[in-house]
């Protein structure tokens, strides 16, 4: 399998995209739509750990014209944990859990469409097969160890204070 940074993160979206389809569908239980969405938080920490301590500060310093996409995503990233963060708190019982979760679906797919449609093509041409290569086996390797829970706001901060700098 390749190890392509691209083509990993891609691929996470494509699960996370089938989950949250399974959601919205009329015939899935309040249950099932529970489970759903510890699994999604789950995915969606390590995912954006990944993004933010691997891939994101070594693309905004070997491609400068991403840099603004870059910090705009971080601050979607955001959004999506104080989301996160809330949900996981709550119960398919709580009469604001499919509100939230609606919205966070809606944070995620805009900003998944930002990722792959305009600046991930940049990064391709940018960088080379090797270097993309040599990122992704990377973050398969940070996946084992990264924290399961939504990235607390003074940690976002500080990977982010790297990249201004
Ligand atoms: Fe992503
Ligand atoms: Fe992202």
């Amino acid at each position: 399998m390749s190890t392509d940074a691209i083509v990993l993160l891609k691929n996470d979206h494509k699960q996370v995209a089938t989950l949250f389809a399974q959601f919205e569908k009329k015939t899935t239980t309040k249950a099932r739509r529970g489970t759903i969405v510890t699994e999604v938080l789950r995915l969606l920490a390590i995912h954006t750990h990944i993004e933010n301590t691997i891939m994101y500060p070594e693309v905004a310093t070997a491609l400068p014209e991403v840099k603004d996409d870059v910090l705009e995503s971080y601050e979607e990233h955001h959004v999506v944990d104080v989301l996160s963060a809330e949900l996981a708190g709550m119960t398919p019982d709580d009469e604001r859990f499919v509100a939230k979760f609606t919205v966070l679906m809606e944070n995620v797919r805009h900003h998944v469409r930002e990722e792959e449609d305009e600046w991930f093509p940049i990064v391709r041409k940018g960088m080379s097969r090797t270097q993309l290569r040599e990122m992704g086996a990377r973050m398969i390797a940070a996946k084992e160890t990264a924290p399961e829970a939504p990235t607390p706001p003074s940690a976002l901060k500080k990977v982010i204070d790297a990249v201004v700098s």
